[in-house]
C-alpha cells in the first residue's frame, strides 16, 4: 500500500456496488412504521444513481433502528447511525453528514412529508453548479398542500419573515427540512452550527455566508404531504430554540444560540426565587419561631437553593434537552452548577458594587451585575456542567 491519495481499487468490490454520487441523510426518531417505505420510493426515484441512504437515530424506543438494521441486511446501500444519549434533528443531519464520503448528501424527513420524487432534479441542479438546493412549498409550482395545519402555517411564515431578516439572500422556504447540498460545503459550515432544534438549513445558508463562503442556492418546487405514520415531534421548545438562532444571528453571533434559552430560564428563576422567599418569611412570621433578621436569612439561603435547583432543571431538561444529564453526572453536573452560580453571584456583587461607587444608580448597578452574572454563569457551566 502506498502513502500517496488513493486513485484505484486493489481489492474486488463486491458486483454492482458502486460508491456513492449521493447520500440520503434520513434523521429519525420513531419513525418504524416508515422506514422501509419510504427506502422503496427513494430507490425507485433514485433509479440508476449511484446513492445510499444513511439513517440517523436516536436510539427510538419504538425499536425504528432495529428496523433499519434489517433492510441493511437485505439492501447494501442503506445503514444505521445509532446515537445514545442524544436528541436532536439538527446534530443528525450533521453527523450523517459526517459518516458518507458521497460527494452530495441530501436531507429527507422520514414521515413521507417531503416528495423524494424531485431528488434526481435536486441533484441535476447540484451538478450543474449549485452549492445548495432547497425542497421548497413556497417557490413558484410548489405547495404546503395539507401537510400543515392552519396553525403550522401561520406559524411557519411568520418563521420564514424572521429567517428572511438573517438569511441575506432570497429563499422561499428557508425552514424546508428538505434539501441537497455538496457536502465540503457542509462540513466546512459544520463546527459552527447550532446542534439543537430544526433550523439546520437557515443555519447552513447564515453560517456559510458568514463565514465568507455564501452558498450558491436552487430551488426545486414540491408539495408537502401530510405525514405517513407516527407523529410530529415539533414542540413549543423548538420554536423558542429556532428564536434563540434567529436572535444569535441578528447580533452578529455576539450572543449564542442557547443563551435566549437560558435567560428565560433565569427569568423564571428570579420568579421562583422571591416567590420561595414570600412564601418562607411569611409562614416563619407567622409561627413566630425566630428573630426576623435571622428568618429573613433562612427564607433567602432557602429560596436561593431552590431557585438553582429550578433553573438546573430547566436547564438541563430544555436549554441543553440534546446533551442532558442522568445518573450520576445529574449529581455532579448540579454541585458543579450551584458551585457556579455562587461564583457567578460573587461576581454579579462585585460588579454592581464598582459601578455603584462609581455613579450612585442603583438600578443601572443593579442590572450591570446581573447581566454580568448570568453571562458568566451561562459561559462557564456551558463549558463545565454541560460540556
Ligand atoms: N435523530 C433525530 N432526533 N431525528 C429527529 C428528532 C430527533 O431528536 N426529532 C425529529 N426527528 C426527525 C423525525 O423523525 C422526522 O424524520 C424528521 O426529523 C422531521 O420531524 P417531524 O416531527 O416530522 O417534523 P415536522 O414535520 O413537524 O417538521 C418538518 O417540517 C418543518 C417545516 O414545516 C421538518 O422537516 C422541519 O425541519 C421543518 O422545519
Ligand atoms: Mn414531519
Amino acid at each position: 500500500m502506498s502513502n500517496g491519495p488513493i486513485q484505484e481499487a486493489s481489492v474486488a468490490l463486491p458486483t454492482n456496488f458502486r460508491p456513492p454520487q449521493l447520500a440520503v441523510i434520513v434523521p429519525s426518531y420513531n419513525e418504524r412504521g416508515n422506514i422501509e417505505l419510504l427506502y422503496e420510493k427513494v430507490a425507485l426515484a433514485l433509479g440508476d444513481t449511484a446513492w445510499e441512504m444513511i439513517v440517523v437515530d436516536d436510539n427510538s424506543p419504538d425499536g425504528t433502528a432495529d428496523v433499519v438494521n434489517e433492510l441493511s441486511r437485505v439492501y447494501a446501500n442503506i445503514r444505521c447511525v445509532r446515537r445514545f444519549g442524544r436528541r436532536g434533528l439538527a446534530s443528525a443531519c450533521i453527523e450523517g453528514m459526517a459518516v458518507t464520503a458521497a460527494p452530495y448528501v441530501a436531507v429527507i424527513d422520514a414521515d413521507h412529508q417531503h416528495d423524494e420524487t424531485i431528488l434526481p432534479q435536486m441533484l441535476a441542479e447540484a451538478l450543474s453548479g449549485a452549492d445548495l438546493v432547497v425542497g421548497s412549498r413556497f417557490a413558484e409550482g410548489g405547495s404546503a398542500g395539507d401537510g400543515l395545519s392552519e396553525a403550522r402555517l401561520s406559524g411557519s411564515n411568520l418563521a420564514n419573515r424572521l429567517a428572511g431578516m438573517i438569511a441575506g439572500q432570497a429563499v422561499s422556504d428557508p425552514m424546508s427540512g428538505f434539501f441537497l447540498i455538496r457536502r465540503e460545503a457542509a462540513l466546512e459550515a459544520a463546527p459552527k452550527l447550532a446542534s439543537d432544534g430544526f433550523k439546520i438549513l437557515i443555519d447552513l445558508i447564515v453560517t456559510s455566508a458568514r463565514m465568507g463562503k455564501p452558498l450558491k442556492i436552487a430551488e426545486v418546487p414540491y408539495t408537502f404531504r401530510p405525514r405517513h405514520a407516527g407523529e410530529s415531534k415539533m414542540n413549543p421548545l423548538i420554536v423558542i430554540q429556532y428564536l434563540g438562532l434567529w436572535v444569535s444571528k441578528m447580533t452578529g453571533g455576539a450572543l449564542p444560540p442557547s443563551f435566549l434559552l437560558f435567560g428565560l430560564v433565569g427569568g423564571t428563576g428570579v420568579v421562583v426565587h422571591l416567590a420561595t422567599l414570600w412564601f418562607f418569611t411569611s409562614v416563619l412570621i407567622q409561627g413566630e419561631v425566630v428573630s426576623q433578621t435571622t428568618e429573613f436569612l433562612i427564607s433567602q439561603i432557602a429560596a436561593t437553593m431552590i431557585a438553582m435547583a429550578w433553573n438546573f432543571v430547566l436547564n438541563n431538561n430544555l436549554t441543553y434537552a440534546d446533551r442532558k444529564l442522568k445518573g450520576r453526572r445529574l449529581i455532579t453536573g448540579f454541585l458543579s452548577f450551584c458551585a457556579i452560580c455562587a461564583l457567578g453571584g460573587i461576581a454579579n456583587i462585585s460588579v454592581a458594587n464598582a459601578i455603584y461607587q462609581w455613579d450612585h444608580q442603583t438600578f443601572v448597578a443593579g442590572l450591570s451585575g446581573a447581566i454580568m452574572s448570568s453571562v458568566f454563569n451561562y459561559a462557564v457551566t456551558r463549558a463545565f456542567t454541560w460540556k
